[in-house]
This record gives C-alpha cells, sequence and structure tokens, in this order.
C-alpha cells in the first residue's frame, strides 16, 4: 500500500482528501498542527475509512520531526496543505502568512529531496488569476499580481515548486487550483470547522440559518454580473478530494521530470445571491440577508475552465451545487447538538 504524507490533513480540504486517499487504497499519513482543526477528527476518519490512519500532531516546518516521518514510513508523494489561509488575516498580519506558508513548503521539499520522495501534490488557489481577463480562465492565463499576501504565498508556493523541479530531472508535482471548495462528507462526519466568525460564504450561511448569526451580508450587489453579486467556481469539497487521488495517479505514471497546474473546479459560474435561493430551496430555511458594500479585494466573476482536469487527470466534478448545500447544512447541523 503506496504512503502518501499529508500536511494539514486535519483540515477541512486535508481530511476529506484522506477519506478518499484511504478509499482508493493509499495510507495517508498525517501531519499537522491542530491550530485549525480538532483531535476528534482522526477518530472521525477511522469511522468512516475503517483505517486508523497515523497521525503526528507537529508543525509541517519542523524538520525534525518530518524527517522522522520519513524514516518511520517509505512516503512515495506529499501533499501539502498546511497553510494559512485567512485572506483577511494575510492582510492585517502578512508576516505570519509569508513565514509559515513559505518555511512550511520550503521544510516538505527539502526533506523530501532528502528522503529521495519524488511526488508533490500542492494546494494551490484559482487566487492566482486574480481578476481573470477571460472566463473561463484556463491554466495558461496571466498569473496577476495578487491581492492579498495570501494570494502572494500562492503565486510564491507555486514558483518555489516550479524552479524546484527545474533544477531536477526527477521530481514531479501537480499544482491543484482550487476554486470554492464547499459542502461536507456526506455522512456528516466530518466537514468545515471555521475559527470563529467564518469568512467564506457558505459556513456563514450554515451559521446564520442554524441561528448562530444574525444575518448574512452580501458583498455587493453592483458588480457586473447578471443579479450584481459576485460568481464564483463552487465545487464540492469531495469532488476536490477525489482530485488529488487522481493527481497521484497521473503522478506516478509519468517516467520524466513534470510540473504542471491544474484548476479544479466544476466550470461553472454561480453568483453569491444564487447560492442563497438555491440554500433556501434546498434545505427549506429561510435565510436572514442583507445588501452590503463590496469586500475589499474581492473579485467580480472568476470560474474554472476545467477540460485540463478531465483531459490529464480523468476528473471531473460529479456532485450538485444542491448536493453541496445539503451537505454542508446537514454537517452544519450536527455541530449544534
Ligand atoms: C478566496 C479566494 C480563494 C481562497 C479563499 C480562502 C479568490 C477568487 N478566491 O475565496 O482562492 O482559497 O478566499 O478563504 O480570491 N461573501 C459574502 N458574504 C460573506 C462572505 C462571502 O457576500 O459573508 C461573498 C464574497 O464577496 C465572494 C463570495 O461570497 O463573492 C465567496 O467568498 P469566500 O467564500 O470568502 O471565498 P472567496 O473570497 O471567493
Amino acid at each position: 500500500m503506496k504512503k502518501i504524507l499529508v500536511t494539514g490533513g486535519m483540515g477541512y480540504i486535508g481530511s476529506h482528501t484522506c477519506v478518499e486517499l484511504s478509499q482508493a487504497g493509499y495510507l495517508p499519513i498525517i501531519v499537522d498542527n491542530l491550530e485549525n482543526s480538532k483531535i476528534w477528527i482522526k477518530d472521525r476518519l477511522l469511522e468512516i475509512t475503517g483505517v486508523d490512519i497515523p497521525f503526528y500532531q507537529a508543525d509541517c516546518a519542523d524538520s525534525v520531526v518530518l524527517n522522522q516521518i520519513f524514516e518511520e514510513h517509505h512516503i512515495e508523494g506529499v501533499i501539502h496543505f498546511a497553510a494559512n489561509k485567512a485572506v483577511g488575516e494575510s492582510v492585517q498580519n502578512p508576516l505570519k502568512y509569508y513565514h509559515n506558508n513559505i518555511n512550511s513548503l520550503l521544510t516538505v521539499l527539502e526533506v523530501s529531496e532528502k528522503h529521495n520522495c519524488q511526488n508533490l501534490v500542492f494546494s494551490s488557489s484559482c487566487t492566482v488569476y486574480g481578476e481573470p481577463d477571460t472566463l473561463p480562465v484556463d491554466e495558461s492565463a496571466t498569473i496577476k499580481k495578487a491581492e492579498s499576501p495570501y494570494g502572494s504565498t500562492k503565486i510564491f508556493c507555486e514558483t518555489i515548486i516550479e524552479d524546484f523541479i527545474r533544477s531536477s530531472n526527477v521530481y514531479k508535482s501537480v499544482l491543484l487550483r482550487y476554486f470554492n471548495p464547499i459542502g461536507a462528507h456526506h455522512s456528516s462526519l466530518i466537514g468545515e470547522l471555521p475559527l470563529g466568525v467564518p469568512s467564506n460564504l457558505v459556513p456563514f450561511i450554515t451559521q446564520t440559518a442554524a441561528g448562530l448569526r444574525d444575518s448574512l451580508v452580501v458583498f455587493g450587489n453592483n458588480y457586473n454580473t447578471a443579479d450584481g453579486s459576485c460568481i464564483r467556481d463552487f465545487i464540492h469539497v469531495s469532488d476536490l478530494a477525489q482530485a488529488h487521488v487522481k493527481a497521484f495517479e497521473f503522478l506516478f505514471a509519468q517516467s520524466q521530470s513534470t510540473c504542471t497546474a491544474i484548476n479544479i473546479g466544476t466550470g461553472q459560474g454561480y453568483s453569491v445571491l444564487q447560492l442563497i435561493q438555491d440554500f433556501e430551496k434546498t434545505t427549506g430555511v429561510k435565510l436572514n440577508y442583507t445588501i452590503g458594500p463590496k469586500r475589499a479585494g474581492d473579485v467580480e466573476a472568476v470560474y474554472a475552465d476545467a477540460r485540463k482536469a478531465k483531459e490529464t487527470l480523468q476528473w471531473e466534478a460529479k456532485r450538485s451545487i444542491k448536493d453541496s448545500l445539503r451537505d454542508a447544512w446537514n454537517w452544519e447541523k450536527t455541530l449544534l447538538k
């Protein structure tokens, strides 16, 4: 059974990816400092997969621990999720973002190189496109100067990986550029656990529906879009997680060094107001919301050209927006208990 090191494997996308890896016959090995997760997620992973997934509570920028993991296990690939991801916080505290997000990647690459582990999947973002010139946006689009230090770290990390791979003739990497992951595992055993007040849309919606927040503010209804609200490509987190399994199948099949960026989205643009309406229709819960000013740094519209994922990875999103919203709501309800 191939072992895959998953940094940040207890987090939102990381935990769903561990489920998919395990169910596809891999053994994930998790390293996570639990800064943005909870230890009980480990038991939930066991409940879903039937596998007691090895877990190391550590910062993946800690090279001593990382070396120890590589010595204890024959690791054949790494998925690097571990990173800070709050756009607003990154504007307030850029050094934290540059320090954590860059150092953790450098440590992962150095330790992988030392142990001759040649396959890396990197958790990148559509934020690298900024406000795209054409939609849907494909992987050849210009990389724009990021709106936030968080976004800059994704661009820098992609560049670091590209330079590292160029310097070798053995290493291989897929840079997965995620669009907007939402929803939760259909079992409602794992899902998103926002710290404090959620900054992302769907956790804010579900917390408002649950009565934990008074009202959702829609950030702007005077964008140049059909209903005036922003357009995003919302993708079910389990679909996104499955893309990582496909990325490893692709990497393991490559005999030559390679580094390729791939969009992971549905290919469909959906507006914030449409999403709210669909949430109400799907769950039968009326949502209290108001229209507020635009949020600084938001792009008007972004959605994926998802053809490369289909051609290269034989992957495409299967779940609908309604599936995602139903699963997000079911998960929120379990948190209320
Ligand atoms: C952004 C990044 C994404 C990154 C994520 C990390 C872009 C295009 N996307 O996602 O790469 O991984 O942050 O957090 O840069 N909204 C409201 N009210 C709310 C919350 C959100 O109206 O209370 C709206 C936003 O204005 C936006 C949409 O909902 O139009 C989605 O927002 P959010 O969930 O925060 O994700 P992005 O900002 O798209």
